[in-house]
């Protein structure tokens, strides 16, 4: 037969011989690949000590290792790794990352917090470098105490408890407002008092324009909008984070000259909006933080991508976390009918306080907050750090400077702690708990010595809409169910948003 098609068309066999000949080539390089890139990355820069065992886990993979599948299939992954048992080795282009999964081991991994490091880059590579490599959660020990010294001041307990009634004031105006944005137009909504919105498109602006307003002060129509179209240019470089091979390193550059310009265009303008904002905050006389961040910078003691980045992990790297956080927080209580009604009970009771009531952690309505908090973390997979000595973790002992990581679903969920339940919605269940026990079985704003920087914040932002949105309407998830207790995620972001259809009745 191959004899005949060589009488009739010798073209057409050489093609086929030289595409057979080619996949085999490709298929024996990716196998290959694998098998001798785990090998030399397992023996020469496995992240773990030979006096200790072998850290199992999945093989290394061409070109990545684990690097993207472990956020953007976090749970899944999760799942699938358990296999490996508590502690494992996963890795994020050629380095190592250990996973730790129960509290026992992260105790012993914090107990030398205050000089455990992050990698600049965060294992991300080049790419995520340019954009927030200097931000201040990316920075270690001494550059991260000077940079919190400047950041800090206005997003302590008492300064967000000072800026309470904005808070409240800006949540109720925007939940007031929420029929503008709704599925059915502004008239239909307000005329028949029911309407839909996409939760996450609808919840989003709200987080991010209160956080801006706490740096820049008051913003006009204007400023929010050129703030929000950078923010668009930012999530347009979120896929390039998450691309691998050649988009963790500087050559770039040479193989995708669109994607470097388009990195360049962002910079340029986000470096570019700052700077004007703060002369115009200097100018107009106003103590704002953009204008403290900008002296320090023009002084010397911290640089222009340190203020910048910082900025960025502030605002653009925490519009998907704070949109994820407040829409499981609505949708959570909306499909639980006690918790809901509980909640309306207690928000009644509290009307003539609200904002006293909404600062208080031992209520009803922050316990609805922290539980899903807890049952829908911001990413199943931390992003890690590192400490400075050997760590033995079970008998594996891993090498100083390794990252560590958390599985924050193994913690929040899995972990016997939270009991048969664990995997129900249950607000009452931190009736009794104290700080202490939360320590390392929850995993919410960071273990150990760094934690989030606008946590006090956020808890106030998301519990104000909670207590307006659930006063002022009947809410209802219409959509996006997926099973009794699932739902949909969105699949644009880096964290798992849901992404649900909210229906909103106004109550009498
Ligand atoms: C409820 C919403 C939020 C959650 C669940 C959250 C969670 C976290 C977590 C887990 C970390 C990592 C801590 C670590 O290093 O281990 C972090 C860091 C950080 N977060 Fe948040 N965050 C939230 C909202 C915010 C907001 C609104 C801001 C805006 C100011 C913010 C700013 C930061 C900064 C700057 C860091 C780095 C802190 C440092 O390492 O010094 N976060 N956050």
């Amino acid at each position: 037969m191959i004899f005949q098609l060589y009488e009739s068309s010798p073209g057409l066999l050489a093609v086929g011989v030289v595409l057979s000949l080619a996949t085999v080539a490709v298929l024996t390089i990716r196998i290959w690949g694998d098998f001798v890139g785990n090998a030399i990355l397992s023996t020469f820069n496995g992240g773990v000590l030979s006096t200790g065992r072998a850290a199992p886990g999945p093989q290394w993979q061409w070109p990545n290792g684990q690097f993207a599948d472990k956020f953007l299939n976090g749970a899944a992954r999760s799942e699938e790794w358990r296999k490996y048992g508590p502690v494992y080795r996963v890795w994020a282009g050629p380095k190592p990352e250990i996973v730790l999964t129960t509290p026992e081991d992260l105790k012993v991994f914090h107990t030398d917090s205050d000089k455990h490091t992050k990698p600049l880059d965060g294992n991300f590579g080049w790419f995520f470098d340019k954009v927030l490599g200097r931000c201040v959660g990316l920075l270690s020990l001494d550059e991260w105490k000077n940079m919190r010294r400047v950041v800090d001041p206005s997003f302590t307990h008492g300064a967000s408890v000072k800026r309470i009634s904005v808070t409240e004031s800006d949540a109720r105006a925007f939940v007031e407002n929420l029929h503008t944005i709704s599925n059915e137009g502004a008239e239909i909504a307000k005329t028949k008092g029911r309407f839909t919105v996409p939760a996450m498109a609808a919840f989003m602006k709200f987080p991010f324009i209160f956080t801006a307003e706490v740096v820049y002060g008051n913003m006009t129509e204007a400023e929010k909008e050129e703030l929000w179209a950078i923010a668009e240019k930012r999530q347009a470089l979120l896929p390039f984070f998450f691309k691998g091979s050649f988009y963790r390193t500087s050559y770039l550059k040479w193989f995708d000259r669109p994607a470097y310009n388009q990195l360049q265009e962002f910079l340029d303008s986000w470096a570019e909006f700052n700077t004007r904002m703060a002369r115009s905050r200097r100018e107009q006389g106003l103590p704002l933080p953009i204008v403290t961040y900008w002296d320090e910078y023009l002084q010397g003691n911290i640089t222009l991508e340190q203020v910048t980045h910082t900025l960025d992990e502030m605002l653009f790297a925490n519009l998907d976390v704070t949109t994820h956080v407040l829409t499981w927080a609505i949708t959570l209580v909306a499909d639980h009918e006690n918790v809901k009604k509980e909640l309306r009970e207690e928000i009644e009771a509290h009307k003539d306080n609200l904002q006293e009531y909404i600062t208080n952690v031992n209520t009803h309505l922050h316990r609805c907050y922290y539980e899903s908090l807890r049952l829908r973390p911001i990413a199943v997979f931390s992003i890690g750090e590192s400490a400075p000595s050997v760590k033995n973790f079970r008998g594996i002992h891993v090498k100083p400077n390794t990252m560590v990581l958390v599985d924050t679903y193994a913690i929040n969920v899995r972990n016997p702690f939270w009991g048969p339940n664990s995997e129900e919605y249950d607000p009452n269940r931190f009736r009794n708990l104290k700080s202490t026990d939360l320590r390392y079985n929850l995993f919410v704003f960071g273990f150990g010595y760094r934690k989030c920087l606008g946590q006090y914040l956020a808890g106030h932002m998301v519990k104000a809409i909670l207590v307006h949105l659930f006063s002022q309407y009947d809410v209802k998830i219409i959509d996006g169910r997926k099973g009794k207790a699932d739902y949909d995620i969105d699949k644009t972001t880096w964290v798992p948003v849901a992404d649900v259809t909210v229906e909103l009745t106004k109550l009498q």
